[in-house]
């Protein structure tokens, strides 16, 4: 009990620095602002990538098990991207911790700082739908640079492709190996931190 208490004021104590430092840099103003709709706008992007992709890869798995759904993860997941990408002018992406497909799925400078925090935050026992990672940079004279990131964690199905090599099917294997002949994105165990969905929009003022 005690313990839960101090979790939730130490919680509540982290949120109003936060919420300080998010105001100092503008993001929250009084009312609606602008910069406080593109946050939440980010926020809801991020959350539909997840789902939609969640979703597809379930329907596939269903449909024609894990062999199918490779060339889901593989041409729809970067469609889906695509397609949000280009609703609201924004850049969305997923990358790894460690990557499957070299050119798309390796994380840059800020990127590789939100998958760290991400980590140290999962081993502290935080729930990945309470965290996220926000960044706000100058771009250009006038304008600022939004990066948002959301923590993507491992589930049970996704070990048919990222898991131990005796999780892995022989066919699955071989058709991976083909794809992807550097493929670090395997020996994950569910619950682990497998990479994260990154927003990246410029604000104009
Ligand atoms: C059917 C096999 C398969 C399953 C199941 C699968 N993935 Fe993947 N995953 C892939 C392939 C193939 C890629 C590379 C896609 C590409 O070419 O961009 C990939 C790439 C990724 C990436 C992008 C970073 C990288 O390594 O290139 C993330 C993040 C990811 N998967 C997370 C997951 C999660 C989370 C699950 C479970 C919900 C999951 N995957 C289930 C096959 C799979």
């Amino acid at each position: 009990m005690l313990s839960q208490t101090n979790t939730s004021s130490i919680r509540s104590w982290a949120l109003t620095i936060a919420g300080c430092l998010v105001s100092a840099l503008g993001l929250a103003q009084p009312g609606p602002g602008p910069n406080e709709k593109a946050m939440q706008e980010t926020r809801d992007i991020a959350a539909a990538m997840l789902k939609e992709l969640g979703q597809t890869l379930q329907t596939a798995m269903a449909n024609g098990g894990p062999e199918n759904a490779i060339g889901v993860c593989k041409t729809q997941a970067p469609e889906i991207a695509q397609n949000l990408s280009s609703k609201y002018q924004v850049q969305v992406a997923r990358v790894g911790t460690r990557a499957r497909n070299p050119v798309m799925g390796v994380a840059n400078e800020w990127q590789s700082q939100a998958l760290k925090q991400f980590e140290s935050r999962l081993a502290r026992g935080d729930k990945p739908y309470d965290i996220e990672f926000v960044q706000l940079t100058k771009s250009g004279a006038y304008d600022l640079e939004l990066r948002y990131a959301k923590p993507i964690v491992l589930q049970p199905m996704c070990t048919a492709c990222h898991g131990s090599p005796d999780q892995i099917s022989p066919e699955v294997k071989a058709k991976l190996e083909q794809l992807y002949p550097n493929d670090k994105a395997v020996n994950y165990k569910p619950g682990e931190l497998r990479g994260a969905v990154v927003v990246t929009r410029i604000l104009s003022h």
